[in-house]
């Protein structure tokens, strides 16, 4: 059974002074933290090919990436280098646990757990993330620096793989040892450099782009637009200027425009936005029958998967659920199961019965089975 961890922050004072704004040190964040996953175990599941990893390596003043998988003889290197595990949450559920921690934000906005290991001065270079994270320092020690704030115009070092900063500015520093946590906000340039061989915990958040919000909204209103509609101008003004677009018919267009998109158009597009999984799931059939049939036959219990994306919206007609991409809409009493599973990931005992004995709820948890957000056993 994974270790349940507190987390030493004042949430408040950090969701208004921080979150989104600036860097914040938070000094034992996690107090008497032991890595739950150790740099041993990390260089084993680079093996994986399932499991996305590279290695960072800056040799001869050059940074060099390289994709895993990875064997021994790839961590045999004379100049300073990173191993980085994307997901390790996915697939650890002692690591996976760590996002508990940070309950305090909307699940949807979470992404996943990166974790690193670097050798005596091994660094991913400075560079500045889109995403808020939340370092967390596993074994040993790194230092890290912040400098300025980046966004799309802050010059690069040219590489085709890798977005390093071409100038640093060092603003703070800080050593991290085991447990300590760096909150740093989408922006804010950074480097870490390990101070002997060291292990950092990423937890990293996801925020959509504008660009995508606009497209998911836009393709959902154009589900729902009658194709029958057209530009219309009664009581027309009479063309003065042979070939003109006049302002009156610009307004025209930008007022029959704005009242298209002003249409109900629900919001499902969002929540299936967010909780687009970050590999598709592979399901096998004869797996998914047989769960199907110990949901039937009562199971001991229904857990959340570590990789599942789910979120709920509620709505005047009932609860619109969200699994991995996907979306369902069911009555509001399934929040009585669905709240705790996204709460302790997992329903057992009388939650579970209760569950199981109403239709709604039941057809809830099939849902999410097939999606492939839960297992049962
Ligand atoms: C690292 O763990 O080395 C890099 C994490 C980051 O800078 O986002
Ligand atoms: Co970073």
């Amino acid at each position: 059974m994974a270790k349940s961890w507190q987390l030493n922050l004042d949430r408040e004072h950090f969701l208004a002074r921080h979150w989104q704004q600036k860097p914040l040190l938070i000094s034992q964040g996690i107090p008497g933290f032991k890595a739950p996953f150790s740099r041993h175990q990390m260089a084993g599941l680079a093996f994986e090919e399932d499991v996305e990893s590279r290695i960072i390596e800056h040799r001869d003043e050059q940074w060099m990436l390289e994709h895993g998988p990875f064997s021994n003889s790839d961590y045999q290197r004379d100049s300073p280098w990173t191993l980085l595990l994307q997901a390790v949450d996915h697939y650890i559920p002692e690591v996976a646990e760590l996002r508990k921690l940070m309950d305090f934000i909307p699940q949807w906005r979470v992404d996943d757990i990166m974790l690193s290991y670097a050798v005596d001065g091994g660094s991913v270079g400075p560079h500045y993330d889109n995403y808020d994270v939340f370092l967390l320092q596993g074994e040993g020690q790194r230092l890290w620096q912040l400098g300025q704030f980046c966004d799309e115009t802050t010059p690069l070092l040219p590489h085709d793989d890798l977005r390093i900063l071409s100038q640093f500015e060092c603003e703070q520093e800080y050593l991290l040892n085991p447990g300590d946590i760096l909150y740093i906000p989408p922006g804010v340039a950074h480097w870490g450099i390990a101070q002997g061989e060291c292990t950092t915990y990423s937890i990293g958040f996801r925020a959509p782009r504008l660009n995508d919000m606009v497209s998911r909204w836009a393709d959902q209103l154009l589900e729902q637009l009658d194709s029958e509609q057209f530009y219309h101008d009664a009581r027309l003004e009479p063309a003065s200027r042979a070939g003109e677009i006049r302002p009156r018919d610009i307004e025209r267009v930008v007022a029959q425009v704005q009242a298209a998109l002003d249409q109900e158009s629900g919001n499902h597009w969002f929540g299936e936005l967010v909780t687009e999984p970050r590999y598709e799931p592979e399901q096998d059939d004869d797996d998914l029958a047989e769960a199907k049939a110990l949901l039937d036959d009562g199971p001991e219990f229904v857990a959340l998967s570590p990789a599942a994306k789910i979120a709920w919206q509620q709505e005047s007609d009932g609860v619109i659920v969200f699994a991995n991409g996907d979306s369902e809409t069911f009555p509001e009493r399934i929040l009585s199961a669905l709240i705790p599973l996204c709460e302790h990931w997992r329903l057992d005992g009388e939650q579970l019965s209760k569950a199981l004995a109403d239709e709604a709820s039941k057809g809830l948890l099939g849902y999410l089975l097939y999606s492939d957000c839960v297992y049962v056993e």
